[in-house]
């Protein structure tokens, strides 16, 4: 294999067969190909595409560079991926409800991705909580407690781990076949039978608009099925931040409320049940998942099972009891509304941004994180105010940068004088499978 012929053919906009794939990135994994190879290979995707077979084709490549994990084919296994967004704490809510339904949920998750934060991060402000785990562990914790969320191991997609890095520093991030071998490389090495994605849509995904959502909807299906994996989509709308609170350990207080029944947000409500139904609708469980049955999981039963979780990953589950254990910032600051009007338009990844300039999130990995930092956002598109009213608060531990993000995030809030109409939380869904 010539590396330089690969990286031309791709260039030239034609394809490239799995095992010139399979040579190309066994021989960067080997350090046989340099990074710049690799590099021009990855900009050449982005630029030329890949046709939906060459996307398959290099899925597999990717989970065959590690292990791949299995669960007994009886089991219910479920997992639930987000593109990314702000506010997004949904897998605190999805997993610990469908586990309650006899559902096993296997989750492999991230932390942070520019803008949006990372499932792991917020977990990691409870005090002792683990996310590095070994493959047998990760098994017997979905089999005790039903759940697991745990970081990607060294020995998972190997492949992923090194090229996502690559690809973070040169600009390709951005591109659908990449996304899509990335993300469903480890949805299908990590063992789930089934998976329902949530596609955020809106000015803080990834995916600003909906044309361009729908072909990786269909580019993620066809990865999964190639591999015998059930997916189904649910595009869901990222214009403003999801439920009220954004940040680490504040988003896990909304989500322990949450469990308790305490539901503030109804654009969270809304789209935690339904990817709880469509969880449940792939494990074959559709008659049960009943909206009488989903307020009942709020009554106690949910909450048992996130305890437990809580508890098997090393955390302090006293936070489940008093979520005010959890860690809380000194400062608080208010953030005016500058005018009077209605909310026309929410920059969530500037929202995203700005935390990230108080330490709720990370630009680069050796950045400290706070994890008490965060905001208390409740105004959605369609919200009325008047000047002076709160459009929210930000808690924070260094005054002069809390200041800054306040403002930032005070100018990510377009009013208009006229009434605005509010958007729906759930933009779509594509399931053939329930
Ligand atoms: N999440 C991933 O795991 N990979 C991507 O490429 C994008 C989002």
């Amino acid at each position: 294999m010539n590396p330089v012929e690969l990286i031309l053919r791709k260039r030239n906009g034609l394809p490239l067969l799995r095992e010139e794939m399979q040579a190309f990135v066994s021989a960067y994994l080997n350090d046989a190909i340099p990074e710049y190879q690799m590099a021009a290979m990855l900009m050449a995707i982005f630029f030329r595409d890949m046709t939906p077979e060459e996307v398959q084709a290099l899925t597999g490549v990717y989970i065959e560079s590690g292990e791949r994990i299995s669960f007994p084919a009886d089991w219910l296994t479920v997992d639930k991926h987000s593109t990314g967004g702000v506010g997004d704490k949904l897998s605190l809510l999805v997993a610990p409800l469908a586990a309650a339904c006899g559902c096993r949920v296997p989750m492999i998750s991230g932390r942070g991705l520019g803008h949006t934060g990372g499932t792991l991060y917020k977990l990691e402000s409870v005090p002792g909580f683990r996310t590095g785990f070994s493959s047998a562990d990760f098994k017997r914790l979905v089999e005790d407690v039903g759940m697991a969320i745990v970081a990607q191991s060294e020995r998972l997609v190997p492949a992923d781990k090194r090229i996502y890095a690559l690809r973070d520093v040169t600009g390709t991030v951005e591109s659908l076949p990449l996304i899509t071998a990335s993300i469903m490389s480890k949805k299908i090495a990590e063992g789930a039978a089934n998976l329902i994605i949530d596609l955020k849509v809106g000015a803080g995904a990834f995916m600003k608009d909906m044309p361009t959502a729908q072909r990786l909807a269909g580019l993620l299906i066809a990865a999964g099925e190639a591999f015998g994996q059930r997916v189904g989509v649910v595009y869901s709308n990222m214009n403003a931040p999801l439920g009220d609170w954004v940040g680490n350990a504040v988003e896990v207080r909304e989500a322990i409320r949450f469990l308790y029944g305490h539901v503030t947000s109804g654009d969270q409500f809304e789209l935690t049940r339904l990817l709880w139904r469509d969880m449940l609708g792939l494990c074959g469980k559709s008659a049960e998942a009943t909206d009488e049955r989903f307020e009942a999981l709020l009554r106690g039963e949910a909450l048992e099972v996130f305890r437990r979780f809580v508890a098997a990953q090393g955390g302090d589950a006293r936070v489940v009891d008093n979520p005010n254990l959890l860690t809380a910032a000194p400062i608080e600051i208010p953030i005016p509304a500058p005018d009077n009007g209605w909310v026309q338009a929410i920059d969530s990844q500037g929202i995203g941004y700005a935390l990230i300039d108080v330490g709720a999130g990370r630009r680069r990995l050796d950045d400290a994180l706070d994890y008490a930092a965060g905001a208390h956002l409740p105004h959605k598109i369609g919200a009325e105010v008047r000047r002076g009213d709160l459009l929210g608060r930000l808690y924070c531990s260094h005054r002069a940068k809390g200041e800054a993000a306040a403002q930032r995030i005070a100018g990510c809030y377009k009013l208009s004088s006229e009434k605005v109409v509010p958007q729906p939380v759930v933009l779509g869904r594509l399931n053939r499978w329930c």
